[in-house]
């Protein structure tokens, strides 16, 4: 095949047996369990199990993976240290990126990927999976607390991996249904077929490169506004709007204007992304809980996604994940700014699952190209240039 299609829209990258979607119905499932149901009955820490091994785990199985994972948790001082160096101004993906590739150096061990004895040692392959997973919660929550002139507040290993989060990133055990609705926000974000930051991760890890590394460039490919880093743009959007009376008039001047509409739309997806149907379920149940007092936002948010419908539903373009995400997060009180980095905390999951499958059957990533520049002119030298 040499056609070039753009985007690489429909063309496939790998075979995978790890999650699929079916963008027309609407349905996403990680090992052949819907998410909805895994939304619904699961933890993060059993999803990444499930995505890493490829099966539901059995009690014992999940509760040694869960205390590996608590086990994990704490980084070593000098990855603090590196990070009061870095600028409090710096966005918090930039941070996550940087410090998971220090992670590499402070804790080696890839030489198991180039070993020929040890090359796809699975149990190398978990340890790491364990290490990196355990400790990206803490170098988010880690900044937050750096960036702001203070000491980070230490993991706990009484609590799962969501409530732990936001009590490093806080300092104080959180609402319990607060944590249950990140433990599954993570759930929903941990995974999603060969998207952008996945595949950036199988091209690293391709080159048998460190698992630290494989994840820092999917960090990097995350923080994009056209992936990962939309749920932050969509804050930011709501705030702009305003109030629902504002939406009309705003939505108007964009698509006028031929602007994106940040949290809209999909590649895959061309009816409403099932993730966000959940998200925006659980942003209905804390608003319950919380009788009725939430940030007007929400209701902007409503408008906004009704408005979108009439004007953009016949272009398949719907409300994706980020549309409701980031409204959570602001009632957890985590700043717009960090939403990415907990998007990157529950895909590493997905990465790390990517990884794994990758290494089973490696084959280097060298696609080719059409080429469409000079060929073969004479050099001039430089006194010679027009
Ligand atoms: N707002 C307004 N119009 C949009 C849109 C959006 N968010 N997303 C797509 N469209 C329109 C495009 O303008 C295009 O219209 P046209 O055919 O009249 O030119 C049409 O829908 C197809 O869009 P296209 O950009 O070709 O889709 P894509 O598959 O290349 O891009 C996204 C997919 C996700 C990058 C794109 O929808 C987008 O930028 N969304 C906003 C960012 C976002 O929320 N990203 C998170 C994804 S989970």
């Amino acid at each position: 095949m040499n056609e070039y299609l753009p985007g690489l829209e429909g063309v496939p990258a790998t075979k995978s047996n790890i999650s699929d979607l079916d963008g027309k119905r609407g349905i996403l499932t990680y090992r052949g369990y819907r998410i909805k149901d895994l939304a619904e009955h699961s933890s993060f820490e059993e999803t990444s199990l499930l995505l890493l091994d490829g099966r539901l785990p059995t009690r014992a199985e999940l509760a040694e993976f869960d205390r590996q994972i608590r086990t994990n948790r704490p980084v070593k001082y000098n990855i603090r240290e590196i990070m009061k160096y870095l600028p409090s101004t710096g966005h918090p993906m930039e941070m996550l990126q940087a410090s998971v590739a220090c992670l590499a150096m402070f804790y080696p061990g890839d030489e198991c990927l180039t070993d020929r004895d040890m090359c796809r040692d699975l149990n190398y392959v978990h340890n790491m999976s364990v290490k990196i997973l355990a400790r990206m919660a803490t170098l988010v929550t880690t900044w937050q607390h750096i960036r702001a002139g203070y000491d980070p507040i230490p993991p706990r290993k009484d609590l799962s991996y969501a409530a732990n989060f936001l009590y490093m990133f806080h300092g104080e055990e959180p609402d319990p249904l607060l944590a249950r609705i990140l433990d599954a926000c993570l759930i929903l974000h941990a995974e999603h077929t060969i998207n952008a930051s996945t595949f950036a991760a199988l091209v690293a890890g391709s080159t048998l490169t460190s698992p630290y590394l494989v994840v820092a460039a999917a960090i990097g490919t995350l923080a994009g506004p056209l992936h990962g880093g939309a749920n932050q743009k969509v804050i930011e959007m709501l705030q702009e709007i305003g109030s629902p009376d504002n939406v009309r008039p705003w939505l108007d001047r964009k698509l006028a204007n031929k602007e994106k509409i940040w949290g809209m739309g999909h590649r895959e997806y061309k009816v409403k992304d099932p993730r966000a149907t959940i998200l925006q379920k659980l942003m209905l149940d804390l608003m319950k809980h919380r009788g009725g007092s939430v940030s007007p936002m929400f209701e902007t948010a409503l408008t906004l996604e009704e408005a979108c419908e009439e004007r953009l539903g016949a272009k398949g373009v719907w409300a994706n994940v980020d549309f409701y995400s980031g409204l959570l997060y602001s009632e957890m009180g985590i700043p717009s700014d960090q939403f990415t980095s907990i998007f990157a905390v529950a895909r590493c999951a997905g990465w790390l699952a990517h990884w794994r499958e990758q290494l089973k059957d490696n084959r280097i990533f060298r696609p080719t190209q059409v080429y469409t520049g000079e060929r073969e002119r004479d050099y001039v030298p430089i006194a010679e240039r027009t």
